[in-house]
C-alpha cells in the first residue's frame, strides 16, 4: 500500500526570495527553507541553468560540489545546507552569508586582513584540498568582518569533487602559470590566486588586464617574460613589504611560493596603513536585504 501524501503544512518547501548572482552554468537565489515547525531559515540556492541541466557533466560537478563542502567547516567556508532534488532539477543549497563583496576596500590593513583570512581558511582545510577559482568574485564580507569563501564549483580534495574532467579550470586572471599545462595542480595555485585577488583589493583593478590577458599565452610559458610583466604591475604596490610577499605569491615556478599558513602568519605581522577590516566594517554602508520576489516551491527528494 502506498503511503498517503503528507499534507502540504508538513512538507518542507523553498521560498525563492530574489537572485543574488550567476556564474558560468548557474544561477544562484536567495530563499528560504521552511521546515514544518521550525523557523524559516534563509539559505542560497544554486540552480543550474537550462543549457547545464541536461549536461551530465554540470550535474556531476554539482554533486561533487556537494561532496566537497560536506568535508569543510573551517569559520572560513560557506557551508553546505542541503542538495536537494526540486521539481526534478539539482538544487544545491548553502548557508546564505549577508553582506557584500570584498571590493571597494578602504584600507590596506583591512585587504590584508581579509585576505589573511583566506590564507588561514586554505592552511586549516583538509589535507589536499584545492579551490581553484579564488577570486574577488568568489568571497564575500560580513558585517561582523568575517570573509566566507564561496563557490566550490571546481574545487576538488585529492582530486575528486568538482571540475574533475575541465582541461583548464579557473579564472583566467587569476589562474597560475602551470594550470596551463598537464601538471596536476597544487595548493599553490590558490595561493597565486589569492595573490592576485590581495593585488586587485589594494590596487582597485585586475592584476592582469584586458591586454595581458591576450597574451597570456606567451606569459605564461617565459618565466622572464612573466617576471619583468609582474614587476611592472607590481610596481604600483607602494608598500615594500607587501609587494615582496606579493611578488612571491605570483611566482612563476609554483614551488617558490609561500604556503597558505606562511602568508596568513606575514600578512597578521606586517605593519600597514589604515583602519583594520573589522573597524571599516563597523563604518562602511551595507546593502539592504534583497527584495522577495516570493516564488514557493514544495521540496521533493534529498539527494
Ligand atoms: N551562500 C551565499 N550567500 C550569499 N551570496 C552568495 C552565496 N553563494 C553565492 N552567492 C552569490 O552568487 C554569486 C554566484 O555564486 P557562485 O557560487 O560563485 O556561482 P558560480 O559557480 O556560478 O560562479 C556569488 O558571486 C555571490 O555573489
Ligand atoms: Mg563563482
Amino acid at each position: 500500500m502506498s503511503a498517503l501524501p503528507s499534507p502540504e503544512s508538513e512538507r518542507r518547501s523553498l521560498r525563492l526570495e530574489s537572485w543574488l548572482g550567476a556564474g558560468s552554468f548557474a544561477d544562484v537565489y536567495l530563499g528560504a527553507l521552511r521546515t514544518p515547525r521550525r523557523e524559516d531559515r534563509p539559505v542560497a540556492i544554486k540552480l543550474l541553468g537550462p543549457t547545464a541541466m541536461l549536461s551530465q557533466a554540470c550535474q556531476r560537478d554539482l554533486i561533487g560540489e556537494a561532496w566537497v563542502l560536506r568535508q569543510l567547516d573551517g569559520p572560513g567556508m560557506v557551508r553546505i545546507v542541503e542538495l536537494l532534488r526540486v521539481e526534478g532539477q539539482l538544487a544545491l543549497l548553502t548557508e546564505f552569508v549577508p553582506g557584500r563583496s570584498l571590493a571597494p576596500m578602504p584600507s590596506t590593513r583591512a585587504c590584508a586582513d581579509a585576505a589573511g583570512q583566506v590564507a588561514h581558511a586554505l592552511a586549516t582545510a583538509p589535507r589536499g584540498f584545492l579551490h581553484r577559482d579564488i577570486k574577488l568574485a568568489n568571497l564575500r564580507l560580513t558585517p561582523d568582518g568575517r570573509v566566507v569563501l564561496l563557490d566550490m564549483g571546481l574545487a576538488q580534495i585529492d582530486g575528486s569533487g568538482a571540475g574533475t574532467n575541465a582541461r583548464l579550470a579557473g579564472t583566467l586572471g587569476y589562474m597560475a602559470p602551470e594550470c596551463f599545462t598537464a601538471r596536476p595542480p597544487t595548493p599553490a595555485v590558490d595561493v597565486y590566486a589569492l595573490g592576485a585577488t590581495l593585488f586587485a583589493l589594494v590596487t582597485g583593478h585586475p592584476l592582469w588586464g584586458r591586454r595581458e590577458r591576450r597574451v597570456a599565452r606567451e606569459l605564461r610559458s617565459f618565466p622572464r617574460m612573466h617576471r619583468a610583466w609582474r614587476g611592472i604591475r607590481l610596481a604600483e604596490v607602494t608598500l615594500p613589504a607587501l609587494a615582496v610577499l606579493l611578488d612571491q605569491m605570483l611566482d612563476f615556478d609554483a614551488a617558490r611560493r609561500p604556503c597558505a599558513a606562511e602568508v596568513a602568519a606575514r600578512l597578521a605581522r606586517m605593519s600597514l596603513p589604515g583602519p583594520s577590516l573589522r573597524t571599516v566594517c563597523a563604518s562602511v554602508a551595507w546593502p539592504d536585504e534583497p527584495q522577495s520576489i516570493g516564488a514557493r516551491v514544495l521540496w521533493e527528494d534529498p539527494v
